[in-house]
């Protein structure tokens, strides 16, 4: 290191060349510390798949902490800026603020998130804030419970996520973003009034449409509502006008309220798709590194992190993996989407989103 600020983005000189086959970037990488989870939202792990006797991953397959960090303080000298930290749910992996100061303490980390069900942020958020977390990210698809209990899986209440947002916010962690899945015939009429909940907190609802991620979830376009008719629904109700991206590459197109009271977003990958500044890079628990979200799999680096290879070597395996990537999925939709077999697509759960 030494180097940083040199691109103006908190990369090192390297990074500044770093580019993948389409010209972009490494800037964000998403770190998923676990593969369970707590819920079993149908479009992730549906109940019947990951059930009583279902193996998730030994603890022996999990990267330790000091594995993550050490891939984390890489990626961020090879140009990453942003970390979200995900699972699974990540709140299930046992003394997470550990990582989360070992990940703040990282130099040219400009943001740390993570992204979470909320459900067990009333006893975790003060610790994750004082461990150097930023901010996060809550999922929330409906606020009406018998909804919720079908997009959760049976296993939460909205007013647990709602204490979860609160508890966020009181340790310091707001704004929180909050994460709406929308699934025609499942919560198309939960987005008004999941935006008359949230307009006037300084909380920002984030809108995505439904994706083709994975094997579990038997997606069909019919069920995916389009951003402009989320926008619409809510543009009658609360007149809205749209807001300039944050920074280029981000993923959520904004708009705010015309009366002042906050903003919201709409995630629209599948009706217009953003590969084109897609700039993320994905851990996954057992440690491999993931280019797409629609990606097969990873390049394995938990074997060459356990035979003992040097800091150069590593770095120049993740570079090569970067330098390398064509991925653009999003936008070649049409052409590849429709009925996925069981390890033909990485699962969701895997790489948290
Ligand atoms: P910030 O702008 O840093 O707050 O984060 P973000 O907008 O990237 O939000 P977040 O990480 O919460 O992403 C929200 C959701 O958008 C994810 O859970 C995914 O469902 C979707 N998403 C994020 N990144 C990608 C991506 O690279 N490709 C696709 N297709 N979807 C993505
Ligand atoms: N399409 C869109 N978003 C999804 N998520 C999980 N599965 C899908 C899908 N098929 C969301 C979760 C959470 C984030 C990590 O990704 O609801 O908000
Ligand atoms: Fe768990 Fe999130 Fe998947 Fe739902 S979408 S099962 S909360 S990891
Ligand atoms: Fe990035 Fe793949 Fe999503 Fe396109 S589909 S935005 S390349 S993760």
């Amino acid at each position: 290191m030494g180097l940083r600020g040199l691109t103006g983005q908190g990369g090192t000189a390297a990074a500044a060349e770093l580019r993948d086959t389409r010209g972009r970037p490494l800037r964000d990488l998403r770190i998923s510390v676990t593969d369970r989870c707590n819920f079993r939202c149908p479009y992730c792990m549906p109940a019947e798949v990951f059930g009583e006797d279902y193996r998730f991953l030994p603890r022996k397959d999990i990267l330790r902490f000091e594995e993550v960090l050490r891939v984390a303080r890489l990626a961020v000298e090879l140009g990453a800026t942003k970390l979200r930290i995900t699972g699974g749910e990540p709140l299930v992996r046992a003394n997470l603020s550990d990582l989360v100061a070992g990940l703040a303490a990282i130099p040219g980390v400009a943001d740390l998130a993570l992204t979470t069900n909320g459900v067990l942020l009333p006893g975790q958020a003060a610790a994750l804030a004082g461990a150097g977390l930023q901010r996060v990210t809550v999922s929330l698809d409906s606020l009406r419970p018998e909804v919720f209990q079908h997009t959760s899986g049976g296993r939460g209440e909205p007013e647990q996520v709602l204490a979860g947002i609160a508890a966020a916010e009181a340790a310091g962690l707001g704004p929180v973003k909050i994460n709406c899945v929308v699934q025609r015939d499942v919560n198309q009429d939960d987005v008004v009034a999941l935006a008359r909940h949230f307009r006037g907190t300084g909380h920002i609802l984030r809108f995505i449409e439904f994706m083709d991620v994975g094997t579990m979830n038997a997606w069909r376009l019919e069920q995916v509502v389009p951003a402009r008719e989320i926008i619409e629904r809510i543009d009658a109700e609360f007149p809205l006008e749209p807001v300039d991206p944050n920074y280029s590459g981000e993923v959520a197109r904004r708009y705010r309220y015309r009366d002042g009271s906050g903003e919201i977003g709409v995630i629209a990958s599948v009706t217009e798709p953003f590969c084109g500044g897609c700039t993320r890079a994905r851990l996954s628990a057992e440690g491999e590194l993931v280019t797409c979200l629609f990606a097969k799999g990873g390049r394995d680096l938990k074997t060459p992190l356990r035979a003992g290879v040097s800091d150069a070597t590593l770095r120049e395996m993740i570079a090569g993996t970067w330098t390398e990537r064509e991925d653009r999925y999003s936008e070649e939709r049409s052409e590849k989407a429709g009925p996925r077999k069981a390890g033909e697509r990485i699962e969701m759960y895997r790489i948290g989103g």
